[in-house]
């Protein structure tokens, strides 16, 4: 039976928010007014993490704090971790996640007294250890400890990763990635936790709905699906080729094209500019060239640009971050936005229940059994 497409609520203004502005005249990308080019120059990510959950910057003494708390959160319960020793070691790492993240739910419920503050501080806190611990477990046996003494998020995600402190450059490099991906306004996922919490479903639930969301290709796991395009290349020209016969085949390049921008993601120029860097200080300007080479065929053929997820995919290569933790690290970050909108949902509720416009057939007879073909 041939099926409509939807018009998958484009331009639909579903519901108001404070949080952030996407693409907005005169505003552009803004996480609660704070312009995304500061944020990702001057700032860190656990100050977006905290303007966006606790609704404003931080002052010296409460980041200090605040990187403190989520520092002693990063330890895994025992039957997690048990949990996590009996998912199968192929499994992509965002069913971890999702998994992980749920069963964290059992073990450290929203009704036993913990406020949302404290469950959007420890998820994003624990996130890492959740991957990191799965990952080391099924790869080497061993289990590791889910605690380091790194500051940060994103050096503790790449410290529990490699086993060892990485440089300032690759930290920073990560940290900035990390505020990039922190917030996005209605997006699918943030979306999607927002009609969870609409219900008013606990924490953990809204969560996990924004992780199953944030995992398809045309979403947050389009980082992924561009590396593995972008990896089976060898050179710019084999790429072209490749590229342009994809087109002329009416597929999708993942990594291009967004929902509200149209004529470039703020973004991407900020990782575009980390990928550079990091691939000039690795020795390796391959994969760059090569993306800049397909940046530069969909922009001549298609007006399409990179949406953050492409040139993620190299910086991320350049850290040394295996493809399936991609879309992992998107969750890390992610959960501060998500948090961010969960909260503001509650706090000014109606549940979302939108209509829809019915195609099926007009009132029928009721068929016994006996009579139908
Ligand atoms: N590669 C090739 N063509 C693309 C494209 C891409 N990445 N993105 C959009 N197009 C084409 C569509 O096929 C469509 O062509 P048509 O008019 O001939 O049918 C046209 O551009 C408009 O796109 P549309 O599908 O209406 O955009 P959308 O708003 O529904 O979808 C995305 C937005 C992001 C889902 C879409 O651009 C996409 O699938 N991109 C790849 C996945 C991706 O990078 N996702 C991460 C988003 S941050």
């Amino acid at each position: 039976m041939a099926v409509k497409k939807t018009g998958g609520l484009a331009e639909v203004i579903a519901g108001l928010t404070a949080v952030s502005t996407v693409g907005k005249e005169g505003k552009g990308l803004t996480y609660r007014g704070y312009s995304i080019h500061d944020l990702a120059e001057f700032g860190t990510f656990e100050e977006t993490a905290y303007l966006l959950i606790y609704g404003k910057l931080p002052s010296e003494t409460e980041l200090r704090q605040y990187k403190i708390r989520l520092a002693g959160l990063r330890r895994l319960p025992e039957g997690v971790r048990g949990l996590l020793e009996l998912l199968p070691g192929d499994a992509h790492p965002m069913d971890v996640l999702r998994t992980g993240m749920s069963a964290l739910a059992s073990f450290e419920p929203e009704t036993a007294g913990r406020s949302q503050f404290e469950i959007a501080d420890r998820l994003i806190a624990c996130c890492a250890s959740v991957i990191m611990y799965w990952h080391h477990y099924h790869t080497s046996g061993s289990r590791i400890e889910t605690v380091t003494d790194n500051g940060s998020v994103a050096g503790h995600f790449l410290q529990l990763l490699h086993g060892h402190k990485p440089s300032e450059l690759q930290e920073r490099a990560l940290d900035a990635s990390l505020i990039l991906y922190a917030e996005h306004e209605y997006n699918a996922s943030t979306f999607a936790s927002r009609v969870t919490a609409s219900t008013l479903s606990d924490f953990y639930s809204a969560v996990v709905t924004g992780i199953g969301t944030l995992r398809g290709p045309l979403h947050g796991g389009a980082n992924e699906a561009a590396m593995e395009l972008i990896g089976s290349f060898g050179d710019p020209d084999e790429a072209e080729a490749a590229v342009l016969q994809m087109l002329a085949d009416k597929k999708l390049i993942m990594g291009f094209g967004h929902r509200v921008y149209s004529v470039s993601d703020p973004r991407s120029d900020i990782i575009k500019g980390w990928s550079k860097t990091l691939s000039e200080k690795n020795g390796g300007m391959t994969l760059y060239q090569i993306s800049e080479r397909i940046e530069q065929v969909m922009q001549r053929e298609k007006k399409l640009f990179p949406n953050l997820d492409f040139y993620s995919a190299s910086a991320y290569r350049m850290l040394g971050i295996p493809t399936v933790f991609f879309t992992p690290i998107f969750v890390i970050s992610r959960l501060s936005g998500w948090s961010a909108h969960i909260i503001e949902q509650r706090a000014g509720n109606r549940i979302i229940r939108p209509s829809a416009e019915y195609t099926g057939p007009e009132p029928l007879p009721w068929e016994p059994i006996s009579s139908r073909s």
